[in-house]
């Protein structure tokens, strides 16, 4: 590959990608075995499937993953693929099964993934041999993330250093309270890229910048300003400080990446909603209404928002090298009841047409990549996170020559 060497080490740093970045298909595929395949990726809360064979299923490109509770109460994720000619077992994307049965010639699988039953098959062929490929799985605090790799990274010191601020949001003990998929025709890193910079809040989000002291510049006096009463009734609203960086370079190699920083909302406004009033009971340890959002990275295409009352997640994947879809996930405690502690419009306001805008602006940013007048051009100061990401994502691609 010594185009891709040519391409990476041409990259100015901090500047933005050069187009076959955004086009190539032969890039994206790399992107794929090196990235999504390896990477830890949110795939729902363990409240989905509450009771014994419940199941839903993590679909990605040309993988389908099977997320399933068994009998003893554990969660455990399957490969998708039959042991014997290799149909998807589950077609339906969520249910509730005694058993695992293929619907091409009635191979049947426990909850475990043992294969059971699987008639004329010559008693030579040991079927113990033949349970269903596990994927890697972890729950963290409620939240199920999958790996596609069979050695992945470590996810302990994200583990660790995340449990505490998880704990205070409670999100053991929350449920899915409504889902939506947004469909973006443009490469994935774009949309990841728009994810992790604040520069365009201002300018293209008028509902958030209303609301949401990250509009400014972080090292401004008036965003320090706005902090002050978030800061200050933290304590008051049983809550902690913590701040944990992204410092991809002190966070140990081969670990997964992850990060926590919470800001301020301004004054009137309790949660992340349109006219700053609550929006669904107290989550977690919290016991006030705290002016304030968290926002966790897990992994580097998973992220969530939490507020004194709910929590948004993201999970950004590809469908195609110029097709990517994000999948936003808004979550409530789970004794919370629809229509009466919340309801579903008022909670998913913001971050719909938040995410409605971005997608305008993530295609419109495609566009203007494809152009052949496209060059790389120079990241703002606001735009920290988003260089620490394409230089990660170098880095990713170097490790593949
Ligand atoms: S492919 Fe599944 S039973 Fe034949
Ligand atoms: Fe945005």
């Amino acid at each position: 590959m010594e185009k891709l060497e040519q391409l990476i080490n041409n990259q100015i740093k901090d500047w933005s990608l050069d187009q076959k970045f955004y086009k190539d298909k032969e890039i994206f595929n790399l992107e794929i075995e090196k990235i999504y395949m390896n990477s830890w990726l949110l795939a729902g809360h363990e409240s989905q499937i509450p009771n014994p064979g419940d199941y839903f299923l993590f679909n990605l490109l040309t993988e389908s993953v099977i997320i399933i509770r068994g009998k003893d109460g554990l969660i455990r994720a399957f490969m998708n693929v039959c042991r014997h000619r290799g149909s998807h077992v589950c077609l339906e994307s969520k249910g509730n099964v005694k058993r695992l049965t293929c619907p091409y010639h009635a191979w049947t699988y426990n909850l475990e993934g043992d294969l059971v039953a699987a008639k004329n098959l010559s008693v030579d062929i040991d079927k113990k041999t033949l349970g269903l490929h596990n994927c890697s799985i972890e729950l963290i605090q409620g939240l199920i993330l999958i790996n596609f790799s069979d050695r992945p990274k470590s996810v302990e010191m994200m583990k660790q250093e995340l449990s505490e601020p998880m704990q205070m949001f409670g999100m053991k003990d929350l449920k899915i309270a409504a889902h939506r998929n947004y469909s973006i025709d443009a490469n994935w890193k774009l949309t990841v890229e728009n994810y992790n910079e604040c520069y365009h809040c201002a300018p293209a989000h008028p509902e958030y910048a209303k609301s949401h002291s990250l509009k400014y510049d972080e090292s401004s006096e008036e965003y320090e300003l706005a902090q002050k009463p978030m800061k200050e009734t933290l304590d008051k609203c049983g809550m902690k400080d913590y701040d944990i960086a992204a410092d991809y370079d002190v966070q140990i190699e081969s670990q997964e990446q992850y990060a926590y920083h919470r800001y301020a909302l301004f004054g009137g406004y309790l949660t992340g909603s349109e006219d700053g009033k609550a929006l669904a009971p107290l989550i977690g340890d919290i016991s006030d209404y705290n002016p304030g959002a968290s926002d966790f990275s897990l992994g580097p295409v998973s992220f969530l928002l939490a507020y004194s009352d709910h929590v948004v997640a993201y999970v950004f994947t590809p469908v195609s090298h110029h097709t990517s879809q994000c999948d936003v996930y808004w979550m409530v405690d789970k004794d919370a009841k629809e229509g009466g502690d919340y309801d579903i419009e008022r909670l998913i306001w913001l971050w719909d047409v938040t995410t409605k805008a971005d997608e305008r602006i993530i295609v419109n940013n495609q566009k203007g990549v494809n152009s052949r007048k496209y060059s790389s051009g120079p990241f703002s100061e606001k735009e920290s996170t988003e260089k620490r990401f394409i230089s990660w994502y170098l880095d990713q691609l170097r490790e593949t020559l």
